[in-house]
């Protein structure tokens, strides 16, 4: 059994531009599914990012990687049932994720092929910047780009969710998956995502003050930059 002790450099097979377009396919339609599982978006829409959020114009999110744009569309649908009058752009520069994402759209969402770095450059700002499954995704030098960005992006509040690396979650989600091998990429880039994120303490070592990260159950993480936070 190969050691957790520090992060994997594997790669994951959805970042091959060459792996089969139908296995990527499923796998963007099942990170829905897994998303609503375990990502906990929801509770973090009631309890930080809806508080955020102003009340007298439009809200703007921002969604750093949005993959098949699954959290984007989720999270308009909250806040179109709230009342809340928001704009979510979910941004990702791998033209299959743009693709699949603009085939399923949603109102009060736009996606755009492009990084991060791309909007820091157009000078766009938001109120809120978030991400799911991202991190785990950089080495150190991508990580440090990331996190620069999303603080020149984010004017109120950044929140960048991910795996915690751990054993439990690790063979459990092996388990859950494994009669998914061969028809889609859920399994084998779920455990190298797993293999491939960070701890805690490991990820707050690497980030500046005053961004910190807290621990979310189930073994997950999440890095925070809140500029409204009182002591
Ligand atoms: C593992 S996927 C996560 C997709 C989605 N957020 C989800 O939860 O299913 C990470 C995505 O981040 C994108 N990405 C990596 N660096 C980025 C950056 N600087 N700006 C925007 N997207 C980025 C990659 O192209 C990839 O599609």
């Amino acid at each position: 059994m190969r050691s957790l002790a520090t992060r994997s450099d594997e790669l994951e097979r959805m970042d091959d531009p060459d792996v089969d377009l139908g296995l990527l396919t499923r796998t963007y339609e099942q990170f829905e599914t897994v998303n609503a599982l375990v990502s906990r978006w929801r509770a973090l829409y009631v309890r930080r990012i809806r508080p955020a959020l102003p009340t007298d114009r439009t809200a703007t999110v921002l969604d750093v990687g949005s993959g098949g744009g699954d959290v984007a569309r989720s999270l308009a649908g909250w806040m179109r049932r709230d009342g809340i009058d928001a704009e979510i752009t979910g941004v990702d520069p791998d033209p299959r994720a743009h693709d699949f994402a603009t085939a399923h759209p949603a109102d009060g969402v736009r996606f755009e092929r492009a990084t991060s770095t791309d909007l820091v450059a157009q000078g766009r700002r938001f109120d809120v910047v978030l991400s799911n499954h991202l991190l785990h995704h950089l080495d150190d030098a991508a990580l440090a780009s990331v996190v620069a960005d999303s603080d020149a992006l984010a004017s109120r509040l950044a929140l960048h969710a991910d795996l915690a690396r751990a054993r439990v979650p690790l063979v459990a989600f092996g388990l859950a998956t494994r009669a998914l091998r061969r028809s889609s990429l859920l399994h084998d880039d779920g455990t190298a995502s797993i293999r491939r994120s960070h701890r805690v303490d490991e990820l707050q070592e690497l980030v500046p003050a005053p961004w910190r990260v807290e621990r979310l159950f189930p073994y997950r993480l999440l890095l925070v930059l809140d500029r409204e936070r009182r002591a």
